[in-house]
């Protein structure tokens, strides 16, 4: 109704002033029009009656004259008529001849005229015309004609008028209010569709050309609103398993997620008899299986566990967790060759050694290369077979599969493929002396987001691009164009779920020092630094033995009364590098035990064996300072793992400034490890400080890891890749309108 009224009473106002101008200026014109006509019939009588008139009027007979005039005035139109002889007296006249015209009046003076008078009766016509007989003027000829009929006329005109303004109103508003309800209907589609997502499909179909400009405004301003709401939802979202199930829902409708990585999350091993459950020491593992609770996907890892084919089903499919199962593992075999050539080999020492900047040389070997291809053509085979859908949400997890975003792209191009580089991207110098670096890009651009843990890698990664690809960049948006596919490159920093499902159980932080201390023969007094790592080389575990045995050898006072226990996880044993790096690391720890030991006191405690996570977790409660010195690390979510343990608010870590988590805690005490000097610093700090201090950096460090949890990571990039789908169903649905509408025109 407000919209009818909007349209119609303004058009009935302009109308109304249009209407109001134009009837008098009709009502004068047809007054002139007619007048003229007048004047040509008066001309045409009097020239009719000219003779017979001057015959009579030289008879000088009235009663003939009169019957005359009475004769010709019997013209409905002709209302009088008289004659006014040379002495300007009315000689003759009709009966009907009005009083008020007199012979002397200055309007009969001689000659042919006219003139409009009003009467009584309404507006006369009074035409003159002389009269004369053989070149002898008698007088002159008054014809009076009844005008009535041009005020009827007019009245009649200014109805018609009327009746035409008030006809064209109501047209124009009819046409004008359906149009605008119409453009707006559809407008109001667009831009309702567009908040739902669907959106740009919508706003582009609004085919009125008027509207256009309006649309691809509103296209701009929704979405930088839509920008800015993401923005603000997601700071604002508390996030956590419930809130990564609804954007699973709400954002991806329930749409397929499949996760591939090479390690698995649960590993069967047997053990004498038995079959036992390993959950191992993986970042990738720690912060994705909350992830897969959450999501309930299907995740594609390597079987390598000694038992792992006993317990999987005819598909190869395993329900986990044991105790409580929400998701499956889709196990893959792959051969001992393979595993040699694509894990040890071309993963570990060739991939591994390239993006880490651990001065450890890469070795990259054909036989291994053509294996890394031949086990991400069979995990590209067990996706494709895994998938139930056309267009799966994949998340390829690390460096072990940066050949399968493109192989799986080829054989579902609708399936949205989210990679993340969990470990760091080198600058392209480094990254060039791999042998097959354009595969590798090639393979990597495969995927619809690719996820690094830092802008810098990021930026690394573009550059490396740019350096050995033909690819269209875009260093603003961070997109990458190749071979007709888009790729954006975007930091999500990985984070552990929060709180950690290992801090069910242990026992008050009390409990744990002195049950620790007790396990590792240990006085109830001594104060504990702890170390968790896979035995590697880019771990920093020689550097941190090194700042241990600077820091004794700077304060001599601790011997005795501090002992650093380094908790190591066998790691990647087959490979020559680790089992140096592991006799290295043995070796060191036995020096300096030789150093400042004594009987009942070791000064480093080094447990090269497997732990389960809550015994982890029970070392991070038991410790006083925890050392993450890694050489160069992607994130190091052992540094979030402690701060997260420490629900007692207590203990300080000791944080290397070459991990991705140094960006994030700056509470912690930053070192460079390769500076033994200001490691140990860094302990005799972390030892003397006070509960207050050690409190507020805690406090602050479990905010950030609390709200910058796991749930977030994978919630940023799963929100990430659901944009993107709509996007795509849009551009899809575009292409097909337009090729519709092209065939439609050739038709
Ligand atoms: O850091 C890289 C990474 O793949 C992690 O994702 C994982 O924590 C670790 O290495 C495990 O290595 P692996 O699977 O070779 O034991």
């Amino acid at each position: 109704m407000r919209l009818i009224l909007r349209f119609v009473l303004p058009l009935v106002l302009a109308m109304g002033v249009i209407a109001y101008n134009v009837v008098p200026l009709v009502d004068s014109l047809t007054l002139k029009w007619f007048g003229r006509d007048l004047d040509i019939r008066s001309k045409l009588i009097s020239n009719t009656m000219q003779e017979p008139l001057a015959d009579l009027i030289k008879s000088n007979s009235v009663a003939r004259v009169n019957r005359f005039f009475d004769q010709v005035t019997q013209d409905e139109r002709l209302f009088a008529l008289g004659f006014c002889d040379g002495a300007n007296t009315l000689r003759f006249k009709t009966k009907t001849f009005p009083e008020s015209i007199n012979c002397s009046d200055s309007t009969l003076s001689d000659g042919e005229r006219s003139n409009i008078i009003n009467v009584q009766q309404g507006p006369l016509h009074i035409a003159v015309h002389p009269i004369d007989s053989q070149g002898t003027r008698l007088g002159k000829l008054v014809l009076v004609h009844d005008m009535s009929f041009v005020q009827r006329r007019s009245s009649d005109t200014k109805k018609y008028i009327f009746y035409f303004f008030v006809a064209l109103g109501v047209v124009i508003s009819l046409i004008t209010v359906l149009i605008a309800y119409l453009s707006q209907r559809g407008l109001m589609l667009g831009i309702r569709s567009l908040l739902r997502g669907e959106s740009l499909l919508k706003l582009n179909q609004i085919k009125s050309p008027e509207l256009l400009p309006l649309a691809k405004d509103l296209r701009v301003l929704v979405r930088e609103l839509e920008q800015d709401r993401r923005a603000k939802d997601e700071n604002q979202i508390s996030w956590n398993a419930k809130t990564l199930k609804t954007i699973l829902h709400e954002d991806l409708a329930g749409d397929e997620v499949l996760i591939v990585s090479n390690r698995e999350p649960y590993i069967h091993v047997r053990k004498d008899n038995k079959i036992e459950i390993q959950f191992p020491a993986s970042g990738l593992v720690t912060a994705l299986e909350p992830i897969m609770r959450a999501c309930s996907g299907t995740w594609i890892a390597h079987g390598g566990g000694s038992a792992d084919r006993e317990v999987v089903d005819k598909n190869d499919h395993v329900q986990v967790p044991p105790e409580n199962p929400s998701y499956q593992i889709r196990r893959v075999w792959i051969t001992k060759e393979q595993e040699a050539g694509y894990y040890y080999g071309f993963s570990n020492e060739g991939m591994w050694p390239l993006c880490h900047i651990a001065h450890t040389r890469p070795t990259f070997r054909t036989s291994d290369w053509e294996k890394y291809v031949e086990v991400n053509e069979k995990f590209a085979k067990t996706v494709i077979e895994e998938a139930k859908t056309d267009d799966p949400v994949i998340l390829v997890q690390d460096y072990h599969f940066a050949l399968l975003p493109k192989m799986i792209r080829e054989k579902l191009p609708n399936a949205t493929i989210i990679t993340f580089w969990h470990i760091p991207w080198p600058n392209p110098e480094a990254f060039g002396i791999c042998p097959w670096r354009e595969e590798i890009l090639e393979g990597l651009l495969g995927s619809s987001i690719m996820g690094f843990h830092t802008q810098f890698h990021c930026n690394n990664f573009v550059d490396t691009v740019d350096r050995y690809l033909e690819a269209r960049i875009d260093r603003e948006t961070s997109t990458i164009s190749y071979g007709g596919e888009m790729t954006a490159v975007q930091s999500y920093p990985i984070s552990i779920e929060w709180p950690p499902q290992w801090l069910k159980n242990q026992k008050p932080v009390s409990e744990a020092r002195s049950r620790i201390r007790m396990l590792n023969n240990m006085n109830q007094d001594r104060l504990i630094g702890v170390g968790v790592d896979r035995l590697d080389y880019t771990k920093g575990i020689i550097e941190r033995f090194m700042a241990v045995e600077r820091f004794l050898d700077l304060h001599p006072e601790w011997v005795g009364k501090f002992t650093f226990i380094q908790i190591a996880a066998p790691s990647r044993s087959s490979i020559e590098q680790y089992q140096n790096f592991d006799s290295q690391v043995r070796a060191l720890a036995a020096k300096i035990n030789k150093r400042f030991g004594s009987p009942g006191y070791e000064a480093i405690c080094l447990k090269v064996e497997h732990h389960e996570p809550p015994e982890v977790f029970e070392y991070y409660r038991a410790a006083d300072v925890c050392m993450v010195t890694s050489l160069h690390d992607g994130m190091n979510l052992v540094a979030k793992e402690f701060v997260a343990a420490r629900d007692d608010e207590r203990g300080v870590l000791i944080l290397s400034q070459f991990t991705g988590a140094s960006r994030e805690l700056p509470e912690a005490l930053i070192v460079n490890p390769y500076n033994s000097d200001q490691c140990a610093t860094a302990l005799q700090i972390a030892l003397t400080m006070p509960a207050n201090e050690q409190r507020d950096r805690m406090k602050s460090m479990r905010g950030l890891i609390r709200e910058y949890n796991v749930y977030r990571w994978a919630g940023r990039m799963l929100m990430d890749a659901a944009r993107m789908r709509q996007r795509q169903r849009l551009m899809v649905k575009m292409k097909s309108s337009k090729r519709l509408s092209k065939e439609r025109s050739r038709a």
